[in-house]
C-alpha cells in the first residue's frame, strides 16, 4: 500500500469535500479521478456518458486509477462506481489506505437530488435507483475499503479528523512514517 489516502463511497457521500479538507490538513495533494477523466476527454462527465456510454467511461476511469499507482502523499477521491471493476478494487487497495465514506440513504438522496450532474440518476424514479445501486454496491465498498466510516452524524471537519487519525495509524503500522 502506498502512502496515499483513497476515498471511495456512493455519490453524495462527501468524498470530494471531506477529501479536500483531509488533503489540506495533511499537506497532501488532492486528486479526483472524475476530474482526470473529464480533463483527458475534454468533456464533463455527463457529456462523456451521453456521447460514449458508461462502458467507455469505466475504461477511462480504470486508466485514471491506474495512472495514480506510483504517487505518494495524495488524497484521491474516486467516482462512486470505481469499485465495480475487480481490477479497480485491487488497484485502489495498492494505491493507498482506502476509506469508504458512508451516509444514510436519506442524506445521499437529499444531496444528489440538488443537481443533475449524475447521469446514472437521471431516471424516472431516482430514489429507487439510489436504493438499488446502494444494494448492489454495498458489498463491493466493504470488500475494497480498509475502513468503513459512517459520517451521517459528523460535520465535515470531524469526518476529516477521523480519516486522518485512521490513515496515520495505518501508515505507521507500515513503518512509513
Ligand atoms: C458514478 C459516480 C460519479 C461519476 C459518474 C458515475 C457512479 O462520481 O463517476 O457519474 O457510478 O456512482 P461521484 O461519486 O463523485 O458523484
Amino acid at each position: 500500500m502506498n502512502r496515499n489516502i483513497v476515498l471511495i463511497g456512493f455519490m453524495g457521500s462527501g468524498k470530494s469535500s471531506i477529501g479536500k479538507l483531509v488533503a489540506k490538513r495533511m499537506g497532501f495533494q488532492f486528486i479526483d479521478t472524475d476530474a482526470i477523466v473529464a480533463g483527458r476527454a475534454g468533456l464533463e462527465i455527463p457529456a462523456i456518458f451521453a456521447r460514449f456510454g458508461e462502458e467507455r467511461f469505466r475504461e477511462m476511469e480504470t486508466a485514471a486509477i491506474e495512472s495514480l499507482r506510483h504517487l505518494t502523499r495524495c488524497v484521491i477521491a474516486t467516482g462512486g462506481g470505481a469499485v465495480l471493476r475487480e481490477k479497480n478494487r485491487a488497484l485502489l487497495r495498492e494505491t493507498g489506505f482506502v476509506v469508504c465514506l458512508t451516509v444514510s440513504e436519506e442524506v445521499i438522496f437529499e444531496r444528489v437530488s440538488r443537481n443533475s450532474r449524475r447521469p446514472l440518476l437521471q431516471t424516472e424514479n431516482p430514489r429507487e435507483t439510489v436504493a438499488k445501486m446502494l444494494a448492489t454496491r454495498r458489498a463491493l465498498y466493504e470488500e475494497t475499503a480498509h475502513l468503513m466510516l459512517d459520517t451521517t452524524a459528523f460535520p465535515r471537519d470531524r469526518a476529516a479528523d477521523a480519516v486522518i487519525v485512521a490513515a496515520k495509524r495505518a501508515f505507521s503500522w507500515q513503518g512509513a512514517e
